[in-house]
């Protein structure tokens, strides 16, 4: 009996909430959604036990997903024969995942019909195919399997799984450049059985270019009608006999007008990417409105779909002759607590009513969903209401929002009510006037937002009512910040940067600003486009997509590093000061971007080769994961390889050297110097995180303790006392040389002025000096130039401080290209295969060489092939 050995990290945070998900969906019994598309197309499914699998029965598609997870097939013998297990489902619009099933030996037992997976919307925002932890499972069995039209594809840890490696996944891909298979843990391959053959031990690569699902089934891979000569823009989907490029998107044939089975939507005039000026049936169709309509169904105006009932929001509107409509309707007063009161919000343009914002939950991450929901609303025309919401640091989430009617007041009074918002630092977006047509405001205990900024909104009030200190407080409002004039303005600019760190210098800080100051904090974030602002993503209680470097000392320039390469990003600086009366005296700059310099890629991901004759390779390879720049070309090299014993021994399909072997390990190789930090890395965010919550407490705490002498200068009480104190500054000009005084009162304090004019200048040099502090401490370092004389020996390199550019050989190919056939081969013969990709504007700009060794197919595998 096999047993799953622990696996190290298998699907990290997915199995955790996928047993929840599926306990939730727990004895929902599946609609059979219309009497439409063939009488057949179901809804997603969950299948926990032998008698879900009824639910099959009658459909052809789904719309949706299958989930089997927990399904005991132990005793199938029983009441249920494996026969009547089998399902006629040919189509799964979303994706298929089949976890913890026990006794399942073969998916061709409930899925021996299925051609197609479209992956339309995924499994974790990712798979649309996963087999996991199964631990019976002998072969996937899916033998009409022709297409995995978009997502993920993860085949783990089943124990006895054989005949994973003989698919061609590749083959099966909608896109292999945005796909990617992982299959890992299974039963290693040199304990299946291969292809056709009913032994493990067999010959070293017998019938090599055979794919299969099980020992019986071949795979099915309908060839084009050409393959060979075709025009290179065709890539693998070949051409037909007049050189035309095969429709990738028909999935049984070439020609997309008269597909039999289309990999996204079949439309009236052939297989489409998508419906246009159409409606969507099932997933599948795209139709028109008429025939939507006879169908029995209803077309959506938003979206284009053709639904059997209105969906969330939307309300059922009969207009003539029973014709139904689908509407959105938002009327009542909605209370937002959290993410999931916003659905009914969704897409409103109009509240006929209240809308009451109480985000009391400051866990939640909640931002981003309030921003998405509201986006179209543009009046309401009760009251707005925003309370207990600490997170919220202004009210831009209502981006579009023109007026508040005021048809219903809070207290008969208010028609926009603001109280005890911790955070809130802004109402609406610059620039936006939001008419308040009746009722006035009521503003309190919001300890950030300034009095002045409320006071702006007197004149969106169509009442013409003045706002009362009753109403807005300036004691309860803004008191923890400085308003007004009082703000610094930082004015940061980027001095310096390479392809990983940037080093921002800002103008000197004055004088008194210095007496506050601890520090900076330097906010920056990935930005493809110019349209950030400080608030996005930036949530009052810490859910802060912001990285933040916290820099406690004076100096004026910092040096960000751990960027990613030819990357733009946004950022802005932000004073860290004394705590002083309960005043925080922070200023903010304003957001500026920059854009990293490019750097040498990752290696080429993965290499895929095969050999259908005998003097040719075709080769196909994932892009870099990491570009780092505009990849310009790649390099293709092919050498014989004298494969070992071992090799051998080990595969018969494609031997591929050490650092290409692991299909999933994708850093092998990389420096972390040119990777930078992953953002999808798990712990990149938190680790920032984490280091911001430990700096921060830490430098309060230090700057509190430390006991803040002030020079004896600082205490400087009047001019007088100056002159007293700083003998030492006061000016050679002897006194006597002025001109006689007529008033001496007069003389005395413009001497004191001149006095105090130079005392200020010095010690502002002082403060100056102090800003400028350790330069060499924030230097960038840059990649040398390269050297005139290209075979330049190591020594002229070190002297000319210059590099020679390495030598690059191999076929040149476009970087927008990732296929290649190489050809004059020999036949059944090793050959070492190196790919590296190349960035534009880097000198020796080209990653290091991803691997892969295959051998060319046999004369007679060739005429076997061909049929001969
Ligand atoms: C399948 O169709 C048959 C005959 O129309 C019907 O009796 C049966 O209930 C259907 N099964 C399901 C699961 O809908
Ligand atoms: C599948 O379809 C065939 C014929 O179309 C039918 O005989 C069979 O009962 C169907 N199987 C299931 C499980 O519905
Ligand atoms: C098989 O069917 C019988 C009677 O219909 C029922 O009592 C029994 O529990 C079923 N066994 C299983 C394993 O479902
Ligand atoms: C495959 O995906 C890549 C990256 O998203 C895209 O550039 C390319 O056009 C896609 N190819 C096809 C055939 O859809
Ligand atoms: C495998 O190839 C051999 C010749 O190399 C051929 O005789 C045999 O029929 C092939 N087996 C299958 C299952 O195609
Ligand atoms: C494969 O075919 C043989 C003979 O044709 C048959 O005995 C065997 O059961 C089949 N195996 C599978 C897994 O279908
Ligand atoms: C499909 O259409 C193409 C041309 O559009 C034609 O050459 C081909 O024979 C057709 N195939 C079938 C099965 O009708
Ligand atoms: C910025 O622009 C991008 C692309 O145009 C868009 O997806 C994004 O939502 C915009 N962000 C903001 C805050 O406007
Ligand atoms: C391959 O290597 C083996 C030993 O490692 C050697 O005997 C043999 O001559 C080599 N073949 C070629 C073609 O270099
Ligand atoms: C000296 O200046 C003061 C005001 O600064 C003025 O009151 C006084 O009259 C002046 N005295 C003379 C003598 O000019
Ligand atoms: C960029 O400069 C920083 C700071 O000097 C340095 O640590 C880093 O290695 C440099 N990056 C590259 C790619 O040279």
């Amino acid at each position: 009996m096999g047993h799953l050995h622990p696996v190290p990290n298998p699907l990290p945070i997915p199995i955790s909430i996928a047993v929840p998900l599926i306990l939730l969906f727990l004895g929902a019994s599946s609609p059979v959604l219309a009497s439409s598309d063939d009488q057949t197309a179901c809804g997603s499914l969950e299948i926990n036990k032998i008698a879900d699998l009824r639910k099959l029965q009658n459909c052809t598609h789904v719309v949706g997903h299958v989930r089997l997870a927990y399904v005991d097939l132990t005793d199938v013998s029983g009441n249920y024969s494996l026969d009547s297990l089998a399902s006629n489902v040919t189509e799964i619009s979303d994706y298929l995942m089949v976890y913890r099933c026990t006794g399942l030996i073969s998916l061709q037992s409930i899925f021996p019909r299925l051609r197609i997976i479209r992956g339309q919307e995924l499994l974790f925002d990712q798979y649309s195919l996963v087999v996991y932890e199964n631990r019976n499972l002998r072969e996937l069995g899916l033998v009409e399997l022709l297409r995995i039209q978009s997502g993920f594809i993860r085949v783990e840890s089943n124990p006895l799984l054989c005949f994973v490696e003989t698919v061609d996944w590749i083959y099966l891909m909608g896109n292999a450049t945005r796909q990617h298979f992982s299959l890992k843990h299974n039963r290693p391959q040199s304990q299946c059985p291969l292809c056709g053959s009913l032994s493990a031990d067999f010959e070293f690569i017998r019938n090599s270019s055979e794919r299969c699902w099980n020992v019986n089934t071949t795979q099915l891979r309908p060839q084009p009608p050409r393959l060979k000569d075709c025009p290179i823009a065709c890539g693998l989907n070949g051409c037909d006999s007049a050189g035309k490029c095969c429709d990738h998107n028909c999935v049984t044939g070439c020609y997309s007008q008269n597909c039999s089975l289309c990999a996204n939507y079949q439309g009236r005039m052939g297989c489409v990417n998508q419906c246009v000026a159409s409606y969507e049936l099932n997933k599948r169709r795209c139709i028109g409105h008429r025939e939507c309509r006879e169908l029995g169904r209803i077309p959506l105006i938003r979206g284009y779909q053709c639904v059997k009932k209105c969906p969330g929001n939307q309300k059922e509107i009969l207009v003539a002759k029973g014709i139904i409509h689908c509407q959105v309707e938002c009327n009542g007063d909605f209370h937002v607590k959290s993410a999931a009161d916003l659905e009914v919000l969704q897409d409103c343009v109009t509240i006929n009513g209240s809308l009451t914002i109480e985000l009391t939950n400051i866990k939640e991450k909640i931002v981003d969903a309030l921003e998405n929901a509201l986006a179209s609303v543009k009046e309401i025309t009760g009251y707005l209401k925003v309370i207990h919401s600490a997170q919220l640091m202004s009210l831009t989430f209502l981006q579009n929002l023109d007026a508040i009617r005021g048809d219903k007041l809070v207290e008969n009074k208010y028609a926009l009510y603001v109280v005890n918002n911790y955070h809130l630092e802004h109402i609406w977006p610059p620039n936006h006037l939001v008419i308040i047509q009746r009722g006035t405001l009521f503003f309190h205990l919001n300890p950030r937002l300034c009095y002045e900024k409320i006071h702006q909104l007197q004149g969106s009030l169509k009442s013409g009512e003045n706002i009362s200190v009753a109403d807005v407080s300036p004691n309860s409002n803004g008191e923890r910040v400085i308003c007004g004039d009082a703000v610094r303005s930082l004015n940061p600019k980027v001095e310096d940067l390479n392809s990983t760190a940037v080093r921002i210098i800002l103008d000197y800080m004055d004088w008194e600003g210095m007496e506050t100051l601890i520090g900076y904090s330097y906010h920056y974030k990935e930005a493809p486009v110019q349209n950030v602002t400080m608030y996005d993503g930036r949530h009052g209680c810490g859910h802060d997509n912001w990285l933040m470097d916290v820099v406690p000392n004076q100096s004026r320039r910092h040096v960000i590093s751990g960027l990613k390469p030819y990357t733009q990003y946004a950022y802005f600086v932000k004073t860290l000061t004394r705590t002083e009366y309960h005043i925080q005296i922070d200023a903010y700059s304003k957001i500026g971007y920059f854009q990293t310099l490019p750097d040498r890629p990752s290696p080429v991901l993965r290499i895929y080769g095969s050999s259908e004759i005998s003097s040719q390779i075709l080769l196909h390879w994932w892009p870099p994961r990491r570009p780092n720049g505009v990849i310009k070309n790649y390099f293709v090299t092919a050498e014989k390889y004298n494969a070992t014993k071992e090799a051998k021994d080990k595969n018969y399909v494609n031997v591929e050297l050490e650092n290409a072997k692991d299909i999933d390990c994708e850093c092998a190789g990389v420096l972390p110097y040119y990777s930078g930090p992953q953002p999808d890395d798990e712990d990149y965010y938190n680790k920032e995180q984490i280091t911001y919550e430990d700096a921060l407490p830490n430098l309060i705490y230090v700057s509190r303790n430390h006991d803040y002498r002030r020079k004896e200068f600082e205490k400087v009480i009047n001019y007088e006392h100056l002159l007293s104190i700083k003998k030492d500054e006061e000016p050679t000009r002897p006194p006597t040389t002025t001109p006689a005084p007529t008033n001496a009162t007069l003389a005395k304090e413009r001497l004191a002025a001149i006095n105090y004019e130079n005392y200020r200048l010095n010690s502002e040099k002082k403060q100056r000096d102090l800003q400028d502090l350790d330069q060499h401490k924030y230097t960038i370092r840059h990649a040398l130039p390269k050297c005139q004389n290209s075979h330049a020996s190591v020594v002229q390199q070190v002297e000319e401080k210059c590099v020679a550019e390495e030598p690059l050989s191999g076929y040149e190919l476009p970087g927008t290209q990732h296929f290649y056939c190489l050809s004059q081969l020999e036949p059944e013969t090793h050959y070492r295969i190196t790919i590296r990709a190349c960035v534009e504007g880097v000198v020796n700009g080209c990653s290091t060489p991803a691997e892969a060794v295959i051998k060319t197919a046999s004369i007679q595998l060739e005429r076997f092939i061909k049929g001969v």
